[in-house]
């Protein structure tokens, strides 16, 4: 595995050298000796970290110099990690350094234990923020209209929306609980030719049967008892926009006839009323039963169903869409860890293990509300199987002895530290927190080579 790659600016050429020397066993150090040099060294090798002396040429005993590379340096990547090193009674100088942007700063004579600890935690860190601006990244390439899907499965749902969006036909959505169906609903609203128009949407299930047609298509004053004044329906608010008809499969008889009649004719009339009223509302129905039995069954009109289907767009629930599950797990981390304070968590291998194999009847809320708990519960950096409360999900697979678990844990854990200190025996046991010869030790109980 590659070094972590280190800039030395110090215009004394003899610290240069020193240092080179002690750190190259566990970096591989550059070196530049004024701002001009660490700049060029700097845009060459980006290096993970770098060691800056504040006093350089042409003025080495101002600080001027250093914090100008300094600010050159962070304008190149605000994230850069730069650790300044100062003169002897200079630690004023230091301190502005680190209010301008510096990581930490160390006071000449350098300790090189301390420097080591310092370099180890910084380096620590600089691979923890490249590692969630990777995920940024692969979150973004990943995404489509804020739905987080990589797998063939959803590649071919978020072709067809950008596709049928544009058109304004009718679209089905089928789905179970929580797979997106509303997202999606959005989505197509978004991607629409007509943009900015309204988003009704209404749940056929929730408002009672005998309101739900006055809801969709309005009232005339006067139409029932407590009509007392004219009301327009949700089809007419829509106008220009989208209507989103949640769980269709509910709506009663006689409002399914003038839906399908609106469908048809574009027009309808509202409660009580004779008026022929028109609106382009675009309608996007949704439902997780499964209509066709419904069609069949007779308590579904098929003409209807067969206006409403003009497109259908079936959202595969989690547990079939692979690799996606821990892709949607690790944003929903992310983003609930900057939500509760709790940056930098990661998942524990057991987790990753129970995500994997849950099978997901709530589907993506599931997953949500899990992690958004588990987000909460978890103690340290680690995510475990049982903040997730997944831990029935992994009991039910074939039993393992305690000293199996053990040894994958331990196996798990060592190749890991080893991988993130690339293979350095001292630091991956500080991290650990064993001594050196107890990780020797391990390793070889557990058969693991040092680049492994
Ligand atoms: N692909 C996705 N990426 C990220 N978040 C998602 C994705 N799909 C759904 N969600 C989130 O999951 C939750 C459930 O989604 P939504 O409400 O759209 O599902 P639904 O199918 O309408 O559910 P229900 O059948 O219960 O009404 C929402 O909080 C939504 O933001
Ligand atoms: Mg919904």
């Amino acid at each position: 595995m590659a070094k972590t790659k280190l800039l030395i600016v110090d215009d004394n050429e003899d610290i240069c050298t020193q240092m080179k020397w002690a750190l190259r066993n566990d970096y591989e150090p550059f070196t530049a000796v004024d701002r001009a040099s660490a700049l060029a060294a700097f845009t060459e090798h980006r290096p993970t970290v770098t060691l800056l002396d504040l006093g350089l040429p042409p003025r080495p005993n101002e600080p001027t110099e250093g914090l100008a590379a300094l600010s050159a340096v962070l304008a190149l990547d605000p994230l850069a990690k730069v650790i300044v090193i100062s003169g002897q009674g200079e630690k004023q100088n230091a301190v502005r350094a680190v209010g301008a942007g510096a990581y930490d700063f160390l006071c000449k004579p350098i300790d090189m234990d301390e420097l080591r600890l310092v370099l180890q935690r910084c380096v620590y860190l600089a691979e923890l923020e490249q590692e969630y601006r990777a995920l940024e990244q692969s979150m973004q390439a990943d995404t489509f209209e804020d739905m987080v899907g990589a797998s063939p499965n959803m590649q071919a749902v978020f072709e067809l929306i950008r596709k049928v969006a544009p058109t304004g036909a009718p679209v089905l959505i089928l789905g179970e609980s929580g797979t997106g169906k509303e997202m999606v609903a959005l989505a197509l609203r978004r991607l629409s030719a007509e943009k900015g128009g309204p988003f009704v949407a209404i749940n056929c299930n929730t408002i009672p049967e005998n309101l739900l047609e006055s809801e969709l298509f309005g009232h005339e004053k006067g139409a029932f008892t407590g009509a007392h004044m004219q009301r327009k329906g949700h089809i007419e608010t829509a106008a220009g926009g989208t209507l989103f008809l949640d769980e269709i499969g509910e709506l009663p008889a006689q409002v399914q006839v003038k839906l399908l009649r609106f469908l048809q004719e574009k027009c309808f009339q509202r409660v009580g009323g004779r008026q022929e009223i028109h609106s382009d509302a675009r309608i996007v129905a949704a439902t997780n039963r499964n209509l066709e039995e419904s069609v069949a069954s007779g308590k579904f009109r098929e003409d209807l169903y067969f206006r409403l289907a003009v497109v259908v767009l079936k959202l595969p629930p989690l547990r079939e869409r692979g690799d996606d599950i821990i892709l949607l797990a690790k944003a929903f981390l992310y983003n609930y860890g900057v939500e509760h304070a709790k940056p930098g968590l990661t998942f524990a291998p057991d987790a990753l293990r129970a995500l994997t194999l849950h099978s997901w009847p709530g589907n993506i809320r599931e997953l949500q509300n899990r992690v958004r708990r588990a987000v909460i519960m978890a103690d340290g950096n680690r995510v475990s199987a049982r903040d997730l409360e997944l831990t029935d999900t992994l009991s039910a697979l074939p039993p393992q002895t305690l000293k199996d678990a053990r040894e994958s844990v331990e196996r798990q854990m060592v190749q890991d530290a080893l991988r993130r200190h690339c293979g350095k025996i001292t630091a991956a046991a500080l991290e650990l927190g064993v001594s050196r010869p107890t990780l020797y030790e391990l390793m070889e109980k557990l058969g693991i080579a040092r680049d492994s």
